[in-house]
């Protein structure tokens, strides 16, 4: 792979911006300078900007822990957007939020740049679980854990697979785990109860568990095995 595009690839930085990087000298190959048109290996070759190592991965996987404020897109003109909460370091092109919570809802977003495995966690077909800590308004009944394993109807008539609720300590407190992801799909499902979701948090997806010490606002990268 050519120096150049190694760079594009890994970066935020453009072909242009590469190129004058590497005239510029602050582009080191093995320790040593290169220029634009070189050859390096990305598994083997060790390439610095300004002495910092890129360390080549075909893909980034990103767990962030979402505050309430943001929204999941990649850009927006009046709204901040998730992917200004993604350090320098871990920027580069093409990475987007693999899936939407709400701008009022907090936890886990998975960030890449792999279209592929974003698919196959966000399609309806896949049903990988996604599991909420869901605070009420008011104390949730037993009731509700045989009509939420039934498949609740949302309004507008639309039925959502069954889900598992599970108690906590506080009764306004529950665990919820859903396989798909409607618009506002826990906060009408609980509407249909009759209750009303007061705050939201994703803590789970498949079988990504969000860090309990990631402080919210944070993110770290994470391994996709
Ligand atoms: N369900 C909702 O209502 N909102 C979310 O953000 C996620 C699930």
């Amino acid at each position: 792979m050519r120096l150049d595009a190694f760079i594009t690839s890994q970066t935020m930085y453009s072909r242009s911006e590469a190129a004058q990087l590497i005239r510029r000298g602050r582009v080191t190959v093995n320790g040593g300078h290169s220029s634009r048109s070189d050859s390096v290996d990305p598994e083997r070759d060790t390439v610095a900007v300004d002495g910092e190592r890129i360390i080549y991965r075909e893909h980034v996987y990103i767990m962030l822990n979402k505050p309430a404020g943001f929204i999941c897109a990649t850009k927006d003109a009046l709204t901040p957007t998730v992917m200004e909460l993604i350090p320098p370091h871990l920027r580069r092109k093409g990475l987007f939020p693999a899936g939407r919570l709400d701008k009022d809802t907090s936890g886990f977003v998975l960030i890449t740049d792999d279209g592929a495995y974003a698919h196959r966690i966000l399609s309806p077909k896949s049903h990988v679980e996604k599991e909420y800590i869901v605070t009420l308004r008011d104390p949730a009944h037993e009731g509700y854990k045989a009509l939420l394993e039934e498949g609740i109807t949302i309004d507008g008539g639309e039925k959502c697979l069954p889900a598992q609720m599970t108690f906590t300590d506080d009764p306004r407190v529950i665990r919820l785990v859903i396989h798909e992801g409607k618009y506002h799909q826990i906060k009408r499902m609980m509407h249909a109860l009759g209750n009303e979701v007061t705050a939201l948090k994703r803590i789970r997806i498949g079988d990504i568990v969000l860090d309990p010490h990631l402080p919210e606002g944070q993110c770290k990268e994470i391994d996709i095995t």
